[in-house]
């Protein structure tokens, strides 16, 4: 029986952080052997903000690392760079001449990042979706596992499955296949250090407010204890006037791979004074054995470089099989 298909992507924009693991890259771990897994390291998506030509190609070789750091298996997975597919560009050009400009204006995404930048924002940046629905749709991918953020990026691309397929193709013969959003309900919003009703982010400017993959022991350790509590003892995930307190005993929960109810019991008379150096020493063994696998493959570049290859070559197989297929439905030419 052939596996249902996965595509998952993350943006080459510096380091990841917790909420970039949780939300998404360990469950593509957890999940890949039910799948056929296609993860890209989606490099076209990082220019869509200002970005430094100078760090661009170190920072997609350093989140390739991370995936197989992290523990996607080659056996059940391809990681490749998103612009080393030309087909990607491609079918997103075609899905922009398909996409009404208002449902790219409505997204959130793009309003919260476009008030950041003022004058500055690129057509990119609003066209951003219809890149991110050409990654998937290319890959006729059933499941797109993300973090809550990218929800409605998800419906746009759903949309733009209903409209193509009408438009172009019929009922026996669609042209695209229906992706499914896959969100855990735990992780999917990993919140911020410094304010518990905000999302964790690579753009917010404090670097407290994250910790990173790649963090030293002694930096998560200061990270943590400067995390912003409350004076009540006594912790619960599930006092609504406590955000901090669930996010970080979500955190907790899930790298200590516990259940809820075994959290909850073990924390229910802590103050934060011991439960600060809990979550630290957990967080530092779980991410122990990555930092170590991500030194190894950093000093191992050809290694890396054949991932990519490789990767690069298998995607392309199919991407182009299914840009070939919306071409002729959109009635180009053939060379
Ligand atoms: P990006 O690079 O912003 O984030 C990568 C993944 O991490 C998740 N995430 C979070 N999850 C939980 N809590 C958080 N605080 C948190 N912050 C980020 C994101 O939901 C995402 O799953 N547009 C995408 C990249 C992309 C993509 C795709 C994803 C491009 N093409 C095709 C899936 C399929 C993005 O910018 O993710």
């Amino acid at each position: 029986m052939t596996k249902a298909r996965i595509l998952s992507g993350v943006q080459p924009t510096g380091n990841l952080h917790l909420g970039n693991y949780l939300g998404a890259i360990k469950n593509w771990v957890d999940f890949q052997r039910d799948f056929e897994n296609f993860f890209c390291v989606v490099d076209l998506h990082a220019i869509t903000v200002p970005h430094d030509p100078q760090v661009l190609a170190h920072d997609t070789r350093t989140i390739a690392a991370l995936y197989l750091a992290c523990g996607i298996d080659l056996q059940y997975s391809t990681i490749f760079v998103q612009s080393h597919i030309c087909a990607h560009s491609e079918l997103a050009w075609l899905l922009n001449c398909i996409t009404p400009l208002n449902w790219l204006e409505r997204m959130i995404q793009y309003k919260e990042k476009a008030i950041k930048q003022g004058d500055n924002v690129s057509v990119g940046l609003l066209d951003y979706p219809v890149l991110m629905a050409a990654d998937i749709l290319l890959y006729d991918a059933d499941k797109v596992p993300v973090g809550e953020d990218q929800k409605q990026h998800l419906e746009l691309t759903r949309d733009l499955v209903i409209r193509t397929n009408d438009r172009f193709g019929s009922p026996e013969k669609p042209i695209f296949k229906m992706p499914e959003p896959l969100i855990l309900k735990e992780g999917a919003r990993v919140m911020s250090l410094s304010d518990g009703t905000a999302k964790m982010s690579k753009s917010d400017p404090s670097e407290m407010s994250r910790i990173n993959l790649l963090d030293p022991p002694d930096v998560i350790a200061k990270k943590i204890k400067k995390t912003k509590t409350d004076p009540i003892k006594g912790l619960t995930f599930d006092d609504p006037t406590r955000p901090e307190c669930h996010n970080l005993l979500t955190l907790y929960r899930l790298l200590s791979k516990q259940s809820k109810e075994s959290v909850a019991r073990e924390c229910e008379n802590m103050g934060w004074g011991q439960f600060k150096p809990l979550l630290s020493e957990t967080v530092v063994s779980s991410l122990a054995p990555i930092q170590q696998r991500y030194q190894e493959l950093m000093s191992e570049p050809t290694y890396l470089q054949d991932v990519l290859s490789q990767g690069k070559d298998k995607a392309t197989a199919v991407a182009d099989r299914t840009l070939a297929r919306v071409q002729d439905a959109l009635g180009f030419l053939r060379p």
